[in-house]
């Protein structure tokens, strides 16, 4: 049964699979950070930024220099930010500690900023060809439902066990690209589209209704959202902002009865070292970390004093 699942899968991705840019490439630095910007965001959404992120930083070194002011702005929509500092970070140590070369070793991959156990592995798998085995949301769903059926709720020292056991050691890079593909274009969290899919003959849940929309989503959404917004704000802002400033530019029906939500998001911001806040004069002023430093990529603001998070 193993392996008709593993045969039709990756004869289906053979035949099916979307011409994607990261899958064009075995370059490690780039697999690493696809899969970073994968990790949280939509496949279309990622490509834009993907190409132009390579184009900028086309090596691990080009991050490591650049500013993370810089680097942040880059990433800007997508969102999450905070993946963008730990990819600097991990840039910056890969420099530091192995001479600009990525690790080909998981466990040394995992000890980089940000990396955790799913994107070691992609990276081990999908770069230097190691057959290992890994999963996130859809890899899980993917698996769970072909090989224990809609309603186990395996635990994640069960779903490693899974993966491994399934793993074609011969076959690695299109086995995992397939359970990815097929996760994203079939096998759907809410509804999966069983009539699609390869392995429906081989499935222990083919023909179930997928998980009901989970309510903290959209709480979660609106508060990434503005997350989002803030960051896009400042950009370009290097003189920073004041708080209130910062409220109207990023909700319309701003007063300062926002402030304390407002400035709640701004601490959190900055806990993350995505953003500085400062007090000015009485005022709290927040700005892009390290602005000074990229200023005249940016028109104007060169000149101004950068002020410290203390
Ligand atoms: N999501 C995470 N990694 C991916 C990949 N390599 N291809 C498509 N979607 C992905």
């Amino acid at each position: 049964m193993i392996a008709a699942v593993q045969e039709r899968l990756i004869e289906w991705y053979r035949m099916e699979a979307r011409d994607l840019p990261w899958r064009r490439t075995r370059d490690p630095y780039q697999i690493l950070l696809s899969e970073v910007m994968l990790q949280q965001t939509q496949v279309e959404r990622v490509i834009p930024y993907y190409e132009r992120f390579i184009a900028r930083f086309p090596t691990v070194e080009s991050l490591a220099r650049a500013s993370l002011a810089e680097v942040i702005s880059l990433w800007g929509g997508l969102g999450y930010n905070r993946r963008a500092v730990y990819l600097w970070r991990a840039a910056r140590e890969v420099m530091e500690r192995y001479g600009g070369a990525i690790p080909k070793d998981r466990r040394e991959l995992q000890r980089l900023p940000g990396i955790g156990r799913y994107t070691a592995g992609a990276v081990v798998c999908f770069a230097f060809g190691e057959p290992v085995a890994f999963w996130d949301t859809n890899i899980a769903r993917v698996l769970t439902r072909i090989f224990l059926g809609h309603e186990a709720r395996p635990t994640s020292r069960e779903l490693d066990q899974l993966a491994e056991s399934v793993l074609p050691p011969d076959r690695a890079y299109e086995w995992n690209q397939a359970l990815m593909e097929l996760g994203a274009r079939v096998c759907l969290a809410r509804r999966p589209r069983c009539g699609a899919c390869p392995v429906r003959g081989l499935c222990r849940s083919v023909g179930t209704t997928g998980e009901p929309r989970r309510r903290s989503e959209r709480f979660m959404g609106s508060r990434r959202y503005y997350r989002g917004r803030i960051i896009e704000a400042l950009r370009g802002r290097w003189g920073g902002m004041r708080l209130d400033e910062l409220g109207w530019a990023v909700r319309e029906d701003y007063t300062p009865a926002h402030r304390e939500w407002l400035e709640r998001l701004v601490t959190d911001l900055a806990r993350e070292g995505l953003v500085e806040a400062a007090e000015e004069r009485g005022e709290y002023v927040v700005r892009l970390p390290g602005g000074g430093e990229t200023a005249d990529n940016c028109g104007g603001g060169k000149s101004e004093k950068v002020v410290g998070s203390g």
